[in-house]
């Protein structure tokens, strides 16, 4: 019933769209039109009705609009987040909130609930990733070892280390893999950089982060790019073949991952 009731909607809405779009659509033809004939400015291949002027003026300034309020919006949320964050992790946060408590059964339940984000790009894309079983690899903000577990099934003969800032999400992967010696999960940030200092040059084949630059915020567009970018500068050292990027963006709401995939 409930999928009737979808269906009917949908069709519905799409009726009463229709009209809409083939509107938006011969408006947005007509405005890019004349916009790109005011940029040629040449009177050869014409000129731009004088109805766009206005539309012309208005666009500019929604589009001014738009930017200051990004700015602004962002300015306040950057200093916000990157308070909140801090404490989304740590005790009193909701990240894992209730860990501390996990006996050894229960957080091996938990971890055969895991599924990796990195499956999606091992089963679709092994030809660009070109892991090998027996390459040696480097999860850093593991969390509780989605993806180690996701590495562990594939790549048996490979030797995994993950670490987190969370010792309640380490619980989960040490717990469920303490039986074996080719998997080791610490505690450590990508932000201690004294911590990533201590791994030598080209120490992993290949270095994971999954999910972990969203929660990298500085106060400012620029504070957060700088901590970012030491941040990959350190694992990109670390890396003997390649750094994988998994991400999303939290503040736009897009949480499409990205993928950055670094070989050299
Ligand atoms: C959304 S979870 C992702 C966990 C795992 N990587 C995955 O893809 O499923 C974010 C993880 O980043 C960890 N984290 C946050 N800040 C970190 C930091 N500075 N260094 C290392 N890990 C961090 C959190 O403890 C949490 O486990």
């Amino acid at each position: 019933m409930k999928k009737i009731i979808k269906k009917v909607a949908e069709f519905l809405i799409s009726i009463a769209l229709k009209p809409c779009a083939i509107m938006w659509f011969w408006y947005l033809r007509w405005f890019r039109h004349n916009r790109m004939l005011s940029a040629l400015n040449n009177k050869e291949i014409g000129s731009p009705s004088v109805i766009y002027l206005p539309f012309a003026y208005l666009y500019n300034l929604l589009l001014f609009a738009r930017r200051s309020w990004a700015t602004n919006f962002t300015k306040y949320a950057l200093k916000k987040y990157s308070a909140f964050l801090k404490r989304h992790y740590t005790k009193g946060g909701l990240g894992y909130f209730n860990y501390e408590q996990l006996s050894p059964e229960d957080c091996i339940k938990v971890y055969q609930g895991l599924t990796g984000r990195i499956s999606y790009y091992l089963d679709h894309n092994p030809t660009l990733l070109e892991y090998k079983n027996g390459d040696t690899f480097l999860d850093a903000g593991c969390g509780k070892g989605q993806n180690i577990k996701a590495l562990v099934s594939r790549y048996p003969n490979s030797s995994i280390k993950g670490f987190d800032v969370s010792e309640e999400a380490l619980k989960i992967v040490q717990t469920a893999l303490k039986d074996n010696n080719k998997i080791s999960a610490e505690v450590g940030s990508v932000v201690d950089f004294k911590y990533l200092a201590s791994y030598p040059a080209g120490a992993f084949d290949h270095l994971i982060v999954s999910h972990v630059f969203a929660f990298l915020i500085g106060p400012s567009v620029e504070e957060t790019r700088k901590i970012r970018q030491m941040v990959i500068d350190h694992l990109v050292r670390v890396a003997a073949k390649t750094l994988l990027i998994m991400d999303g963006d939290i503040l736009s709401g897009n949480d499409t991952p990205e993928v950055t995939l670094r070989n050299h």
